[in-house]
């Protein structure tokens, strides 16, 4: 039975890959992932911030100190509290790398072009297989248009590409207006595949202290019901690698999005839940369910369940949507 799969231009093992997390923080935790199955791992986000941040000091030491300065980052973490500082990920890079056999995907985390989107050459000299660019962005600005929101994240995507000879992929979210439109659009910016979809991690009222929480609920399965749909509609236009993140725990689903044209599936609240032999489960129960169902290459169920043969995929989703709301009775 074959499960390789070709991801980003790599030579995969098997479609079940672990998502960006703290996994990689532990090169331990990661050698248990590989030897449990997973065929690839991306790393924890290196953020715009953090690398703007070390450039910035460095010119604040340099030049004249300004007060702005201090302002400008005052809502993010000190240095200090990120889990990697970026020195410290390039070192852990180059120790994966020497540690596992399967590629290592390192993830920068930003959405306007800049200074820090040279960062991308030192991951790909630290031994970096791919870079997965995360575009997490929530807009709140009021008079920004999605046109140039999206325009500046083509820009960040454009100089990323431009930067390295490795593929580089985008984790996009799924509240665009047009996100078919937008996640070509990455491809034509040199994108060789699009990871669907970011998690929000929303936070929360207090009552009592009247306060605002963040708080980070790990997915569960009914997330994974958005990421069908968009994989299914993406997956027959894309000509790069498509991977499923958010809401994959069992077999089935991680068949479902292998149906729906996921190149890969990602996997991280799985893993955090119930640790790495998981993932041989999951493998097992993949391999088992191609065999009662006479698949012999996972190349042939991918994209099956698609929007290919849906002559008006926007009619097609219009009347489920219709049909769905009538089919409540009281
Ligand atoms: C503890 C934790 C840390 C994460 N860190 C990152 C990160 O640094 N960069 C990133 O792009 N995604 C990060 N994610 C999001 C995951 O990569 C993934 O997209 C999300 O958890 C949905 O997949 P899941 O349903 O398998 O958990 C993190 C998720 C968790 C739970």
């Amino acid at each position: 039975m074959k499960l390789a799969t070709d991801y980003l231009g790599l030579k995969l093992k098997n479609p079940l890959m672990v998502g960006a997390s703290p996994f990689c923080d532990n090169i331990d935790a990661a050698s248990r992932l590989e030897d449990a199955g997973a065929s690839a791992i991306v790393m924890r986000s290196l953020f715009e911030e953090q690398i703007d941040y070390e450039q910035r000091a460095l010119s604040f030491l340099l030049e004249t100190p300004s007060e702005s300065f201090a302002e400008a980052t005052s809502y993010f973490p000190g240095y200090s509290e990120y889990q990697l500082t970026p020195d410290h990920y390039l070192r852990q890079l180059g120790l994966l790398k020497s540690t596992l056999r399967i590629p290592v995907i390192a993830s920068l985390n930003g959405c306007r072009p800049g200074g820090w989107t040279d960062y991308a050459r030192r991951l790909e000299q630290a031994g970096a297989d791919a870079i997965e660019l995360n575009l997490y962005q929530l807009v709140t600005d009021p008079c920004a248009s999605g046109l140039e929101v999206e325009e500046s994240m083509r820009a960040t995507v454009r100089d990323v590409v431009s930067t390295v000879k490795i593929p580089v992929t985008v984790k996009l979210s799924a509240f665009h207006t047009a996100p078919a439109q937008f996640a070509l659009s990455l491809e034509q910016a040199g994108a060789k595949g699009v990871v669907l979809f970011n998690r929000f991690y929303q936070p929360d009222f207090n009552l009592e202290d009247l306060e605002v929480e963040p708080h980070l609920r790990l997915s569960d399965p009914a997330e994974l019901l958005l990421r069908l749909r968009w994989l299914a509609v993406l997956s027959p236009h894309l000509r790069g690698s498509l991977a499923c993140s958010g809401g994959v725990h069992n077999r089935e689903d991680a068949i479902k999005a292998l149906l729906a044209g996921a190149h890969t599936v990602q996997l991280v609240s799985v893993l955090l839940k119930q640790g790495p032999k998981v993932l041989t489960i999951l493998l097992e129960g993949l391999r088992q369910w191609m065999t009662e169902h006479d698949y012999s290459d996972v190349g042939e169920l991918r994209g099956a369940l698609n929007l290919r043969r849906c002559p008006d995929p926007a009619a097609h989703e219009r009347a489920n949507y219709i049909r769905i709301l009538q089919s409540w009775r009281v």
